[in-house]
């Protein structure tokens, strides 16, 4: 049986690391085995594109960015994403297509016209089961984001490339509501861990119906 595949997403500073553990140890505890992986990286030759991406001192176009990120992807996908869905593994993505789309197509300005050419090479084009989309206002993740260590070169950003990056995930989420879910995490984490936990068990029920 094909296993599940949910990916997270949001702004930088929302606060989304701490929950891709809970959700690894949520499904873990409803049976799944798990495998959690992010993008860019996620492959010996992913984290290399990933330290070029994120380094302060690399200067780069922004067609290379949107490439470079969709090299990391393709590598995942062939050898993590791919594999282990075909064994029946749950694999829990920390960021996947919708960020390209949102930090490059819209944040970037590079336009979905051009995204979607690029999405149409991967080989094979996985789709997310669930997407859990985090979010807060950019007020608060702006001020979140360098506080314990130095920006990196997209953290680097302005306030107004995370506003545009915002309103591209909830785009994107509305377009697609069925998949993409909206969590806020601007509330007490025992909230927000309710929430992920009832979108999970929606997943898992949806599961159990089609299998
Ligand atoms: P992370 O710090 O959440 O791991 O994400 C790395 C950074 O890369 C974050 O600023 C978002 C950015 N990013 C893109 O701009 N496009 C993408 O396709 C992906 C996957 C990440």
């Amino acid at each position: 049986m094909q296993g599940l595949f949910i990916s997270v997403e949001g702004i930088d500073g929302v606060g989304k690391s701490t929950h891709v553990k809970f959700i690894e140890t949520y499904m873990q505890e409803q049976g799944f085995k798990t495998i959690t992986t992010r993008e860019p990286g996620g492959t010996e030759l992913g984290e290399k594109f990933r330290a070029l991406l994120l380094s302060n001192k690399s200067h780069m176009h922004r067609i290379t960015e949107l490439l470079l990120m969709f090299a990391s992807r393709q590598e995942l996908i062939a050898n993590v994403i791919e594999p282990n869905l075909k064994q029946g593994v749950c694999v829990i993505s920390d960021r996947y297509i919708d960020a390209s789309i949102a930090y490059q197509g819209l944040g970037r300005k590079i336009g979905v016209d051009k995204l979607n050419s690029i999405i149409s090479l991967l080989e094979p084009l996985l789709i997310p089961d669930l997407t859990l989309l985090f979010d807060a206002p950019v007020d608060l993740t702006f001020s979140r984001v360098g506080r314990h260590s130095e920006k990196d070169r997209i953290e680097q950003e302005d306030k107004s490339f995370f506003l545009d990056v915002q309103q591209a995930y909830y785009t994107i989420a509305k377009n697609e509501e069925h998949r993409v879910k909206i969590i806020r995490t601007d509330q007490h984490k025992e909230q927000t861990r309710m929430i992920i936990k009832k979108h999970l068990d929606n997943l898992i029920a949806t599961k159990k119906v089609n299998s």
